[in-house]
C-alpha cells in the first residue's frame, strides 16, 4: 500500500458553500478509495467507502488496528439502513427514536448488502448508526453510500473530538480532514446488539442506558459470559501515555489532576471535566482534557493523572467506562 509519507491538509470552511465543496472534494476522494477524517458528534472519524475492500483496507492501515476489529458503518438513516441490515421490530423502534444520534445497532447482515467483507471482519452481524451531523450526512449522501468510520486515531490512543486530534494522530497517514468543530458528544456511540427482541448493551456511550431502557420497557442485557463481542472494549483501550489513577479525591504531589464538579484542584496541571458537576458538558471535554492532561505530563515530568470520581448516571456510565479503559494496564 501506499507509503510515501503525506502531510494532512485541515479543510476548514468560511461559509456553507464553501463547506459545500469541501464536502465535495472530500467525497471524490472517498469514491476514489482514499480516506477522509470526519467530524461526527461523537468523535471524529477516519472514513472510507464500506463497500470498497481495499478502502477498509486501509483504515486498518491507518490506525494499525488489528485487523479482526470490525467497524461501524455510518448512513443517513432507516431507510439507507434497511439495504444492509435485517431489522427487527425493536431495532426499528430503537431506529426511529435514537437516528440521527449517538446509537449503534448491530444487526444481522443482509446476504446481498454488497459490503465489504473485511468491514465486520468476516462477522454475520454488522454496526450501523446515523450520524447527527449534519457534514456527515451530507457526505453520505454526495456518496451515495455507506461509510465506514472508527474513531480517526491511532488503535489504542485517545479518541479525537476536534480535527487538530486527528492531525496529531494520524496527521502523517492521512490526506485530509473535514473541520467541523469540536464534538458535541464528546465520547463515542452506545453499541447495542438486537438479536430478535433481546437487546445486549455491547459499550456504554454517548445515548445513556436509562433512556433506551425506558424507550424498549426493559434493562439492557449484558454479554453473555464476559466475552468479547465488541473488539473495542479490549480492557486497554483510549489509553493516554500517562499512567491515571480513578476515583482521586485530589492529586498527590507530582500528579497532573482531572476534575469533576466541587472535586477539583487549582494550578497549571489541573483541569475540570465540567466545574458545575454536568455529565454532558463533562462528556464533551473527556477525550481533549485527557489529552492535555497526557502532554502536561510529558512537558512537566509529571508522574500521572488522577482524575475525581465520575457518578454512574446518564453519561456517567460511558465517562467511567472510557476512564477505566485508559486507566488499565496496557497489554
Ligand atoms: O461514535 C462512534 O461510534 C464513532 C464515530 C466515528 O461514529 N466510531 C467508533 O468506531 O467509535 P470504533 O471503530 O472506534 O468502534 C467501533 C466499535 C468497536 O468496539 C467494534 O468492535 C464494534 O464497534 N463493532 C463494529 N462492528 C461490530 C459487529 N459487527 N459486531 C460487534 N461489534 C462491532
Ligand atoms: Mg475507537
Amino acid at each position: 500500500m501506499n507509503s510515501a509519507p503525506v502531510i494532512s491538509e485541515i479543510l476548514r470552511a468560511g461559509a456553507p458553500m464553501a463547506m459545500l465543496r469541501l464536502i465535495e472534494r472530500a467525497a471524490s476522494q472517498i469514491l476514489a478509495g482514499e480516506l477522509v477524517a470526519i467530524p461526527t458528534e461523537t468523535v471524529y472519524g477516519l472514513a472510507a467507502d464500506a463497500t470498497s475492500d481495499r478502502a477498509v483496507a486501509k483504515v486498518f492501515e491507518a490506525k494499525g488496528r488489528p485487523a479482526f476489529n470490525p467497524l461501524i458503518i455510518h448512513v443517513t438513516g432507516l431507510e439507507m439502513a434497511r439495504r444492509y441490515a435485517a431489522f427487527s421490530p425493536l431495532a426499528e423502534k430503537l431506529a426511529a427514536a435514537f437516528w440521527p444520534g449517538p446509537l449503534t445497532l448491530v444487526l444481522p447482515r443482509k446476504k446481498d448488502s454488497g459490503l465489504s467483507l473485511l468491514v465486520s471482519a468476516g462477522l454475520d452481524a454488522i454496526a450501523l448508526r446515523a450520524p447527527n451531523s449534519v457534514i456527515a450526512r451530507q457526505l453520505i449522501e454526495m456518496c451515495d453510500r455507506p461509510l465506514a468510520a472508527p474513531s480517526a486515531n491511532r488503535s489504542g490512543s485517545i479518541s479525537p473530538t476536534t480535527a487538530e486530534h486527528v492531525r496529531d494522530s494520524l496527521g502523517d497517514r492521512i490526506r485530509f480532514i473535514l473541520d467541523g468543530g469540536p464534538c458535541r458528544v464528546g465520547v463515542e456511540s452506545t453499541i447495542v446488539k438486537i438479536d430478535g427482541d433481546r437487546a445486549i448493551l455491547l459499550r456504554p456511550g454517548g445515548t445513556p442506558r436509562d433512556e433506551i431502557e425506558r424507550l424498549i420497557g426493559k434493562t439492557l442485557e449484558a454479554p453473555a459470559g464476559g466475552k468479547v463481542e465488541a473488539p473495542g472494549m479490549m480492557a486497554s483501550h483510549y489509553a493516554p501515555s500517562a499512567p491515571l489513577r480513578l476515583n482521586a479525591e485530589a492529586p498527590r504531589e507530582s500528579e497532573a489532576f482531572l476534575g469533576f464538579g466541587a472535586v477539583a484542584a487549582s494550578g497549571d496541571a489541573a483541569l475540570n471535566l465540567s466545574e458545575k458537576g454536568d455529565l454532558v458538558e463533562a462528556a464533551a471535554n473527556l477525550f481533549s482534557h485527557l489529552r492535555r492532561l497526557d502532554a502536561l505530563c510529558a512537558e512537566k515530568k509529571l508522574s500521572g493523572i488522577a482524575a475525581a470520581p465520575i457518578p454512574m448516571e446518564g453519561l456517567g456510565e460511558a465517562i467511567n467506562d472510557r476512564l477505566a479503559r485508559a486507566a488499565a494496564p496496557k497489554t
